[in-house]
Order: structure tokens, then sequence, then C-alpha cells
């Protein structure tokens, strides 16, 4: 298949392109997009034979449920079912935003979409391309990350192109995705909300307008066959660059000495070194190819090109990568959670 690539101003969204875009999603095709997190790769939520083609390109593990993004609140009601008021607050406070939301699912809604649970993951983004591309269209846009299975989630168009050139209809180049990892998870059909994975909206946003949150405890563990994990995605091994990633942990100066000497050792065994840097320490290191991901004191900024330093280190042909661990404040988490989806150890100095 030929993928048509389309430019599209993310100010100002062509009409006749969002149009053609939006026509091919209503007839069954696949159509990647950006978003404010990540881009997707969307297709008509409510087409089986469409949401296959999802699968397919991705290669992606059919027990793992997939987003249904909607553009107007009001299409909730046609999704889900039993919403609490809860569930409405959250919507009316941080929607249009990086908030999916799981709601118990309405018969409309495939198996296909949400493997087989009887729970949605709803989400309306902020992105005005993505917005308008699923307005146009007419249904609701069922989208994982559009990235190939296992691989850092595409911030850039160019990162779609390089998975899924020749596997999809259309790829929208619409800039830069602005937040940088994806949406949080909030699963509302419990009790108490639990994040099932963190994003775009932080806790400490969250509890300021619901009181009580619960986090998956088993958020930054790793594949176990014997856990069955409550969303489902997080159970597969994500994000991750070629090479090996090490996080190191501790004290600051501590970091930087332990990543020296690593680093000098694997050299004299002629191994390339990658280094995950923030602003300030990039100048620490002496290996073959050291990066800075953003500024600590800012972790928007590191959020922001996180994924997209990950996949850089695949292309310049490091065998090795440390990190340096960051902080779980605010996006912090997020960042933290698929820092450790990605890396093979964390070691604590
Ligand atoms: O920011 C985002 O959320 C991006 C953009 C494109 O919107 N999308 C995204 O989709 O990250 P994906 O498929 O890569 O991740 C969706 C996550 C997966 O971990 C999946 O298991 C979980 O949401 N999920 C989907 N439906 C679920 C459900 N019914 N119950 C529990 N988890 C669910
Ligand atoms: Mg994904």
């Amino acid at each position: 298949m030929e993928t048509k690539i389309l430019k599209i101003n993310k100010h100002k969204p062509e009409k006749d392109k969002i149009k053609y875009a939006a026509n091919v999603l209503r007839q069954g095709g696949t159509v990647a997009f950006p978003t404010e997190t990540v881009y997707g790769l969307g297709a008509d939520a409510l087409n089986e034979k469409a949401v296959e083609k999802i699968f397919a390109a991705k290669g992606r593990p059919a027990d793992n449920p997939l987003i249904v993004h909607i553009s107007d609140v009001t299409e909730v009601d046609k999704l889900a079912k039993s919403i609490s008021d809860t569930a409405r607050i959250l919507m009316k406070t941080f929607w249009p935003g990086p908030l999916t939301i799981i709601m118990e699912k309405a018969p409309c809604v495939p198996d296909i979409v949400t493997a087989g649970l009887n729970t949605v993951a709803i989400r309306l983004p902020s992105n005005k391309i993505a917005l308008e591309l699923i307005k146009e269209s007419g249904v609701p846009v069922a989208a994982p990350s559009a990235n190939t299975s296992g691989k850092p989630s595409p911030t850039k168009a160019s990162h779609v192109i390089d998975d899924l050139k020749d596997r999809v209809d259309i790829i929208i180049d619409g800039g830069d995705a602005e937040v940088g990892v994806e949406s949080t998870v909030i699963d509302m059909t419990s009790e108490i909300p639990v994040i099932l994975r963190p994003g775009g909206v932080t806790y400490e946003e969250l509890v300021t307008v619901i009181e009580n949150v619960n986090i998956n405890k088993e958020l930054n563990i790793k594949d176990d066959e014997n856990n069955i994990p409550l969303c489902p995605g997080m159970k597969y091994r994500h994000y991750s660059p070629k090479a090996d990633l090490i996080i190191v942990e501790g004290h600051k100066e501590m970091i930087t000495d332990k990543i020296n000497e690593l680093t000098c050792n694997d050299k004299k065994e002629g191994l390339k070194v990658g280094i995950l840097a923030t602003k300030g320490t990039e100048h620490i290191y002496n290996a073959d190819y050291v990066v800075s991901v953003g500024d600590d004191e800012k972790p928007e900024t590191i959020a922001a090109n996180l994924f997209s330093r990950l996949r850089e280190f695949d292309d310049k042909g490091v065998d090795i990568i440390y990190a340096q661990a960051i902080s779980e404040k605010g996006i912090g988490m997020a960042i933290k959670n698929r820092l450790e989806k990605a890396a093979v150890k964390i070691l604590k100095v």
C-alpha cells in the first residue's frame, strides 16, 4: 500500500486536507494524526475491519485494547454507560486534553476495540488537527500511538514515517506533539478511581478535583506472567530503544560519578556508549553520544523530548545507554514510568 503524506497547518488546519483524510477514515481506512500527547494511528472505532488494520500495521497484540477518540463530549453517552458524576467532573475539567477515562462500555463498541473487556477507554484530545479530523469524519476514532509495537511512541511525523510508511493510508504531518508522553489513563469503574498509566494530566492535578485517587501499584513492574495487569498495555516491554538502557538513581553527584565509571569500563571493552543527560550535566560525561533530554527544573521539557531522544540513540548505533533518574514530581511520574519501561535495569547508587 502506498502511504500519502499530508502536511497540515496545526494552527489553521486546511479544510480540504481534513476532508480528504476524514473521508478515508469514514471509508474504513487508516490515518495517522498528531495529538497533543503523541501521534495516533486512527480508524473508525465502530468498524471492525478498519480497526483490524490498526493492529496489523503496528504488529500490536490483540489483547491490548485501544482508546476511542471523540471531538464532542456528548459522544460519551453513545459509547459508555453508567457514567459517574465524578467521571463527568473529570471530563469537564480536563477535556479537551491528555486524560483517558475508562468507563463501562456501550454495546455498539466492538470487542476488537476493547480486547473483549466490558470497559472502554475514551479521550477528547485538544490538538486542532485531531479534533477537526474526528469531527469531520463523523465517527469515533480508535487510535493507539502510531509506532510499531514496542518502539517509543512517535512525537514527530518523521517517527511515524519511519515506523508505518506503506502500512497505513495517510500520515498527517502536523508538527511536533507538545506534551510528548501519552495521556493519563484513569479507571472510573472501581469505587476509588485508579490511575492505570500516568501521563499528561498529573496526579497533583487530578487530586485537586477528585479527593481519592489510587495509583496502580504494578505501574513500573516488568513483565510477569502471573501478574494480570489492569491496563493490558502496561504488561508489554515498551518504548524501548535497541540498545540496553540502564537507569542510575541516587544523589546527583553520585549518579554522574557512577555513570562516568561505568562508561569508562564499557569503553575499555569496546562498547559504544550513549548517555541521556539533563541540562547542565552533558559536559560532565565523556561518552560516544551524550544528549540532554531537557531541564530537570522544567520536567515538561523532558517529557517533550524523551521519546525523540530514545529514537536518536537507535540512529547512532550505541550498544548501551545510561540515563540519570528523573524526579517523580508532576509529569515526572509519567517520565519515570516510561523510562523504567524502556530500561533493562535500575542501578541505585
Ligand atoms: O496519548 C494517548 O493516549 C495516545 C494518543 C494517540 O491519544 N494513545 C495511546 O494509545 O497512547 P495506546 O494504545 O498506545 O495506549 C493505550 C493504553 C494501553 O496501555 C491500553 O492497554 C490502555 O490504554 N487501555 C485501553 N483500553 C483500556 C481498557 N478498557 N481498560 C484498561 N486499559 C485500557
Ligand atoms: Mg502505545
